[in-house]
């Protein structure tokens, strides 16, 4: 693996989570992997999860962490071309990246879209001025669009909740995305990202529920089932991921905002005793009720927690293709 931006950059989605769940149940397998490596982790945005797993992961594999919290810490970065700065950036990619590729031997970056900026936000265009300019491999630590390390994640728990279950033979499960409440405008990437993860993954009958006008970008959500009917889609679920997003087509806006789309335990009633999703940080009793949170279907926690083996395997991946 050379860089780790999109699902497209994985061979085998399978094969990715065997190694997440090996290094699950033992930890320092590949302990000297990294040793005498440096990673940098470049955050533009906040994080918890994120920021920590990866730091974790990385130490498993003996590489050392630096953390860079660039929106607070460093100056403010320029990606346009050409630009004339005369304004509030500071410093251009195209000299800090090749730098920063000196320093170290892979870099992780986060950088949320806009969301006032469609175009910009669609081309990549943070994530991809550091694959060009860095020359080492950069891993995603959510970009304008995707959070690839999120979803590798939900696939594991999903793959471990299947593996754990003492009804043994799943057949295909049937996985919901549902759109959830939210009192501000947020990216489209986890969203974004599961669709393009799990469609890409083949394993599961795939359902998207949303109100009208929440239509996400077709190139991540084609070859799912798509309907504003949230009950309907729900019914038989096995697994519910939990999410809001702003609008795409009329990009970063809420529209709809009604609060009976929050999911209850009211409507786990019509599902296969759905076990529930989320990326963290949630909004309770917003987005997600306290009952369905604090009960025995959520899965939020056991799927934060396995961020770290997701980052671990794919560092080891990159690390094994150098
Ligand atoms: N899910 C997730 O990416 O969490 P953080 O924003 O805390 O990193």
């Amino acid at each position: 693996m050379k860089n780790f931006i999109s699902v497209k950059d994985v061979s085998d989605i399978n094969a990715l989570v065997a190694k997440a769940l090996s290094y699950k149940s033992n930890s320092f397998a590949d302990r000297n992997l990294g040793a005498d490596k440096k990673i940098g982790l470049l955050f533009l945005n906040p994080s918890l999860r994120t920021r920590l797993s990866t730091q974790v992961a990385a130490k498993n594999l003996g590489l050392e962490a630096i953390i860079f919290n660039v929106d607070k810490e460093g100056w403010a970065l320029e990606f346009e071309e050409g630009a004339i700065m005369s304004g509030t950036t500071v410093e251009h990619v195209k000299d800090a990246a090749p730098i920063l590729g000196q320093y170290f031997d892979i870099l992780c970056i986060r950088a949320f879209p806009t969301l006032n900026n469609k175009a910009e936000d669609y081309s990549e265009l943070v994530m991809q001025s550091f694959i060009q300019f860095a020359g080492v491999p950069i891993v995603s630590l959510e970009s304008a669009t995707l959070h690839p390390l999120q979803s590798l994640t939900d696939i594991i728990t999903i793959k471990e909740s299947m593996n754990n279950s003492p009804l043994g033979d799943w057949g295909k499960p049937k996985i919901v995305l549902t759109w959830a409440p939210h009192i501000k405008p947020l990216p489209q990437c986890v969203a974004n990202s599961f669709a393009q993860w799990i469609n890409a993954w083949g394993e599961a009958d795939f359902v998207i529920t949303h109100p009208e006008d929440y239509e996400l970008d077709e190139q991540f959500t084609k070859g799912a089932i798509i309907t504003h009917n949230q009950n309907e889609a729900l019914k038989d679920a096995n697994f519910i991921y939990v999410k809001n997003w702003s609008t795409f087509t009329d990009y970063g806006r809420i529209y709809c905002n009604d609060p009976s789309w929050m999911l209850t335990p009211e409507k786990l009633i019509h599902t296969n005793n759905a076990k529930v999703m989320h990326c963290l940080p949630v909004r309770r009793n917003v987005e997600l009720s306290d009952e369905i949170l604090d009960g025995p279907n959520s899965l939020v926690t056991t799927q934060a927690g396995n961020r770290v083996w997701a980052a671990q395997a794919v560092l080891s991946e990159i690390l094994n293709g150098k």
